[in-house]
């Protein structure tokens, strides 16, 4: 496996500084019923305003009827490369507070993100990789499933890493890219 850890300043969890984003999946993975149960359950615990917990999941497995319908939503070059990966988690945001009114959507896609962190967080302690995709067509997708009252987040692709010297030349150019960050000056306001 690719070893792409961020070079830090301090030291940090590993869970942050071993966590990148692969384009290249082992195609031949499929996860068991517990781990992919364990994504969402981590999902279920993180933080929300108001614990209103605004959000909704699809698990779409590699082979299933979920995952033949989330994968014509991806748009560019995550066509060529998402549908390897062992899964595929549809992150979606209520558009709506439990009485009913509406939401502030900036407010809900963030509950939503700190789900899907967890998520990643929970897949990268099992050893598995995770990669953020918000490239899909989000009304096609809640047009697949029939959602209402939701928006599409982002979309997860999770699996093991897989061969890159089988990827295509672009595949592999991309997963040899160094992982570059602003630096901590650019990022920090003011000093403490
Ligand atoms: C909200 C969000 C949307 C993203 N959308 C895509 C996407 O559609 N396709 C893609 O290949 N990567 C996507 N990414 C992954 C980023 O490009 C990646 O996280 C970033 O380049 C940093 O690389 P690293 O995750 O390996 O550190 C997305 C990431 C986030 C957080």
């Amino acid at each position: 496996m690719l070893d792409k850890t961020a070079i830090t300043s301090v030291p940090v969890s590993s869970l942050v500084s071993g966590r990148w984003s692969p384009r290249v999946y082992d195609s031949s993975h499929s996860f068991s019923k517990e781990e992919l149960t364990a994504f969402i359950e981590a999902a279920r615990w993180a933080p929300s305003s108001n614990n209103f917990q605004p959000w909704k999941f699809v698990v779409a497995p590699r082979g299933t009827e979920a995952h033949s319908k989330v994968i014509p939503t991806l748009t560019g070059f995550n066509q060529s490369w998402a549908p390897a990966a062992s899964a595929l988690v549809v992150v979606l945001a209520s558009t709506t507070r439990p009485d009913g009114t509406a939401f502030d959507r900036g407010t809900a896609m963030f509950n939503a993100g700190l789900a899907a962190s967890n998520v990643v967080l929970e897949a990268e302690s099992r050893g598995f990789k995770s990669h953020y995709m918000g490239g899909f067509e989000k009304q096609q997708l809640l047009d697949e499933f029939g959602i209402k009252g939701f928006e599409p987040a982002i979309i997860l692709a999770i699996g093991l890493p897989g061969d890159v010297s089988k990827a295509s030349p672009e595949l592999q150019t991309r997963e040899a890219a160094q992982r570059e960050r602003k630096s901590l000056s650019e990022i920090i306001l003011g000093e403490f």
